[in-house]
């Protein structure tokens, strides 16, 4: 990757890029509830960003508000620097692509792609050639002539990709694109879709709850808990940067350790947690002051497992008892006792065959955990 600025793959870094969606502000009430609270949010041209969260924190809401579905409560949506808030959906360069996929059941696959064409009275020579393309794209040449119900999940997801796509939308908007397919398939169409986006640069807008999902396809993640934004940023960002507790535990697991700030130098800090009795030395400052209760956050496969004491008398380190383990073949879980009750889990590659068939450390067994001073994140809230 070039050093010098090159912001054609991560637009939000240039100052002088303009969001392709600038929501500002936005709540959306229903009575007296609040299902979207106060969002402030830019998506770039060529995104494929991320809306997640759990069941019923305002996604599709907050979609469909892009869409024109919904009307704000209050706050304004714009999109290419128009103001959207008086201009129906059919007239936003917008489409979207519904959880349930809304396909026309007595409509064959090519009847059901080129629909919003012969709508728009667009001629049937065109139709046929441009339906006759997204088939080819989206793989489904060959299933032309069958009706839905003679579809997969999987098939029917794409007919409806197609179908979305054939008016050649600035932005598309998917809610839950994937939900309905399995995991393998889930999995094989997450790039199925990275391409299709990749070659019609359109912008994606996804809602998702499955943060495996959503850390595989997007550019940015925003995390969303009861109608408000927790944080905006790349997978890596999201993952390795949490900047709460709650973002750390929806994205993938992690160790949390409550203590208090001993020692805050320029460049470390300490973190002394009670229980289990443990000090956490960082290797970067932080802006909290010196007695701060913070907890530190620890991926699981960021702590070694062993059964020597690390060789490092320096890096951290402390000890417990093997309560459980999940082998998954390519990597083993281990639960971890430290201290009376706390579980620590780690996740390790299992890197070696054993040459007896038994696991390189098991059950009951005592174990020393290690881990890199850099692999922590400290959290005040
Ligand atoms: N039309 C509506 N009337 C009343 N409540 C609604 C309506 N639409 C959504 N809600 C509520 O708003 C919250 C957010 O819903 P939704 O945006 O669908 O969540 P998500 O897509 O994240 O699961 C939910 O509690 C839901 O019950
Ligand atoms: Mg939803």
């Amino acid at each position: 990757m070039s050093h010098s600025p090159n912001y054609t793959d991560r637009p939000w870094l240039d100052p002088d890029a303009e969001p392709f969606i600038k929501v500002q502000s936005v709540s959306k009430h229903f009575g007296d509830f609040t299902a979207v609270d106060s969002i402030d949010l830019d998506i770039y041209k060529g995104e494929l960003f991320c809306l997640l969260g759990g069941s019923g924190c305002g996604k599709t809401t907050l979609l469909r508000m892009l869409a024109g579905f919904e009307t704000p409560s209050s706050g304004s949506i714009l999109i290419d620097g128009v103001n959207m808030n008086d201009v129906p959906p059919y007239e936003r360069p917008v489409n979207m692509m519904f959880q349930s996929y809304a396909l026309f059941p007595h409509m064959t696959v090519e009847k059901n792609v080129g629909y919003g064409l012969r709508r728009d009275g667009v001629a049937k020579d065109e139709i046929e050639q441009r339906v006759e393309e997204m088939l080819a794209m989206v793989e489904l040449t060959q299933f032309r002539k069958r009706k839905p119900h003679q579809l997969s999940g999987g098939q029917k997801q794409r007919v409806a990709l197609a179908r979305a796509l054939i008016k050649q939308p600035k932005m598309l908007l998917l809610d839950e694109p994937l939900a309905a397919l399995d995991k393998r398939l889930r999995v094989q169409t997450q790039y199925e879709l990275m391409n299709i986006q990749d070659k019609l640069g359109v912008t994606f807008v996804v809602v998702t709850h499955d943060q495996e999902e959503a850390m595989t396809l997007s550019t940015r993640i925003a995390v969303m808990d009861v109608g408000r934004l927790q944080q905006i940023g790349t997978p890596t960002e999201i993952y390795e940067f949490p900047s709460s507790r709650l973002v750390a535990n929806f994205i993938g697991n992690a160790n949390m350790f409550q203590g208090r700030i001993t020692e805050n130098g320029t460049d470390h800090v300490v973190v002394e947690c009670k229980d289990p009795s443990c000090n956490f030395y960082i290797d970067h400052g932080v802006s909290i002051a010196e007695g701060t209760k913070v907890w530190v956050s620890l991926r699981p496969e960021k702590i070694r497992v062993s059964k020597q004491a690390p060789d490092d008398p320096n890096t951290n380190c402390t000890r417990g008892m093997v309560n459980d383990i999940g082998y998954l073949g390519g990597t083993s879980t281990y639960r971890v006792l430290v201290g009376d009750e706390h579980i620590v889990e780690v996740t390790s590659p299992n890197l070696n065959r054993p040459k007896d068939g038994n696991p390189p450390i098991d059950w009951d067994e005592e174990v020393f955990l290690s881990w890199e001073p850099s692999s922590t994140v400290v959290l005040t809230k």
